[in-house]
């Protein structure tokens, strides 16, 4: 499944660029998911969801593209679904790639649960994006919000079922759910007509998801897996305590394999079947975090990293506790005050 190769094309003027092939993986409904997405949150500040500047993301996500990333996961809320779009048609505008050669995930908003509400935002999230139809709609939360954020009773069944309807009415090719926990997912399982192919949830190695990614596989079921490198960058910009780049554990593994500590964190996902979404808007960053696929950690070198975990999530919506289908263990969240009601993913 893995089909790893590495194609280097010299371009005219003479400089060197390389093009990575991803693997894909196949999904429930016998279509295909690319083995890495581009994360495209840009984060948040006073005024909500970061939005792109001078079409900055349109421009890294056009790079990414000539890089050989394939596959893009956006949201709603994220405010990026335009520039992401807008990047996937020009490409295929200079005839870089075809529609079918790209992966786009998106998430339905919390508000926007209701039966008939699903439509319009399904419709809304096509308008932005410029495109005929997404690859995979994630329900972001199984939480229902009114418009003015107070919680709203709406079953994540019901939203399911119109999601349903997006398939049918070909808005998406497949429907899939985040930040849901096992008996959620399983009340899913046994009420739907379509399953859900994905799972995208928080995977780094300090929340190594053992149980909940090993449920999914058995329901065939794709893990995506969010905030990829975890402690090793700065969340919030604060460090927060876990393992650091300088970690010897992850230094010396990347030395063995000539690769960097976030290499072999990616690395880490991919070996447990679960599809990395490393964000960034660095040129020499997106080559870096593609560039994975010519290695292989061994079982023992999964356990080692296995190890760090502490079950610490960073997407811990503590505001919505709760509510009643509030996903997560109630536990005190790691990131201080000021910023808690600010998350908005
Ligand atoms: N479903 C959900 O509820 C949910 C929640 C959170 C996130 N997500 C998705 O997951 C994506 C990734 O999550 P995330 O942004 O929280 O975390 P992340 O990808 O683990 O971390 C992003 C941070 O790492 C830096 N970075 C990227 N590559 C690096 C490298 N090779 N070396 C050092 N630093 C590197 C980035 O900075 P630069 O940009 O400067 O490189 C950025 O500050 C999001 O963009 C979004 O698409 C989904």
């Amino acid at each position: 499944m893995f089909r790893v190769s590495f194609i280097l094309l010299l371009a005219c003027c003479g400089a060197m660029s390389a093009t990575i092939d991803v693997p894909m993986l196949k999904m429930l409904n016998d279509r295909e998911m690319p083995a890495i997405a581009l994360g495209t949150y840009l984060g948040f500040d006073k005024g909500g969801a970061v939005t792109s500047k001078d079409k900055q993301l349109r421009n890294v996500v056009m790079q990414a593209i000539d890089l050989g990333y394939r596959h893009f996961d956006t949201a709603a809320i994220y405010n990026t679904e335009a520039e992401v779009g807008e990047a996937i048609r020009m490409k295929i505008d200079e005839g870089v790639i075809k529609r079918e050669d790209v992966f786009l995930t998106t998430k339905l908003w919390n508000t926007h649960h209701k039966r008939e509400q699903v439509a319009v935002a399904m419709k809304e999230t096509l308008n932005k994006t410029g495109l005929d139809y997404v690859d995979l709609f994630l329900m972001h939360w199984p939480i229902a919000l009114n418009e003015d954020y107070s919680h709203s009773n709406t079953d994540y069944l019901e939203t399911w079922r119109a999601m349903e309807e997006m398939v049918k009415l070909g808005y998406t090719k497949s429907i899939g759910l985040s930040n849901f926990n096992k008996l959620q997912v399983a009340t899913v399982l046994q009420e739907c007509t379509i399953k859900p192919v994905a799972l995208q949830i928080e995977v780094h190695p300090q929340i190594i998801q053992e149980d909940l990614i090993s449920y999914a596989k058995d329901e065939g079921i794709i893990v995506m897996g969010y905030s990829p490198f975890g402690s090793l960058v700065k969340r919030f910009g604060m460090d927060l305590p876990g393992p650091k780049m300088d970690d010897p554990v992850l230094t010396s593994l990347a030395k063995k394999y000539d690769k960097t500590p976030a290499q072999i964190v990616l690395r880490w996902l991919v070996d447990r079947k679960v599809v990395p979404i490393p964000k960034t808007v660095s040129p020499k960053r997106l080559l870096e975090n593609i560039n994975i696929f010519d290695f292989k950690l061994k079982e023992e070198e999964i356990e080692k990293i296995n190890q760090f975990n502490s079950n610490t999530r960073y997407t811990l919506p503590s505001f919505w506790q709760k509510h009643p289908f509030y996903p997560f263990d109630m536990v005190p969240n790691p990131i201080p005050d000021p910023f808690r009601s600010e998350i908005k993913s």
